[in-house]
């Protein structure tokens, strides 16, 4: 610890006889970063987007300024575009205080094809953990009640809550077609249920996002998309922040890295 303290302070003075540089600060704070949590990776800084005042108002209404989702919110919205023409309904899985599902009924809003937006979230918190998905988790986290997604979500037309443990409550909309899923569980056998479900229900073209995909503490979610996709042509598109998604009827064959 006192050395650590130490490395920090010598960083810190030398970079005091540049004090306004933004660059030595930056690279200050990469040396300190390397020091207290070493492996973590900084990515470059100041992307336009962090200046997006309609995003930045959004995040600030979900108290996420400053949290570590900001990339991953900023990608699903990305992804939001890419189906625009796609016809289909919209879907998340796991919706807690309702901060994805703002934005997917905000695009839903200002889509051209008509789409309504289903919502389906236990409300009681994460169901049973299983040995795929670790000791990170426990059955009852991320409880938030279904007034909360309710008040974020109020102004939105076109949209339906389904209360209850997933699947249960899935075959009210067998008959739906899809262009946009968002699954966010963190669990390996409800994520495996959603796309099992989801599936064969999107239209070509339509995308499915796992927010939990590639997180270290989501290795079930992870392994439910894995194992669910190994015999289709689609796979998993790996997000640098986290999160991964396919395209329905799109191939992804290549293997990288
Ligand atoms: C990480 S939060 C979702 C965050 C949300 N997508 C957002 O944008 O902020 C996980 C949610 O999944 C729900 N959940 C987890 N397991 C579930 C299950 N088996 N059935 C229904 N809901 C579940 C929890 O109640 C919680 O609201």
């Amino acid at each position: 610890m006192i050395t650590t303290l130490r490395k920090s302070v010598r960083i810190l003075r030398e970079l005091m006889r540049d004090p306004k540089n933004p660059a030595k600060r930056l690279e200050a704070l990469n040396k300190i970063g390397q020091i207290l949590v070493p492996g973590y990776r900084f990515s470059w800084p100041d992307p336009d987007w962090w200046h997006n005042p309609a995003f930045n108002n959004y995040l600030k209404q979900f108290n996420e300024i400053e949290g570590y989702n900001t990339q991953r919110r900023w990608g699903m919205a990305q992804l939001l575009r890419v189906i625009d023409s796609v016809q289909g309904d919209t879907a998340e899985c796991g919706v807690y205080r309702g901060a994805a599902s703002h934005t997917i009924l905000f695009a839903n809003s200002k889509s051209s094809v008509p789409r309504h937006h289903h919502i389906f979230d236990s409300f009681d918190g994460i169901s049973t953990p299983v040995n795929e998905d670790g000791n990170y988790w426990t059955r009852g986290d991320l409880t938030a009640s279904e007034q909360i997604a309710f008040d974020a979500l109020r102004e939105f037309e076109g949209k339906t809550f389904y209360r209850g443990w997933i699947p249960d409550r899935f075959h009210e909309v067998e008959q739906t077609r899809f262009s946009f899923v968002h699954v966010d569980v963190d669990l390996y056998q409800p994520t495996k249920d959603s796309i099992a479900f989801f599936y064969p229900r999107m239209n070509p073209g339509a995308i499915f996002v796992c927010d939990d995909y590639g997180l270290k503490v989501c290795p079930g979610a992870t392994k439910a998309c894995d194992e669910f996709l190994s015999d289709k042509p689609e796979k998993m598109i790996s997000m640098p922040d986290g999160a991964g998604y396919f395209i329905k009827g799109l191939t992804t064959s290549l293997d990288l890295y």
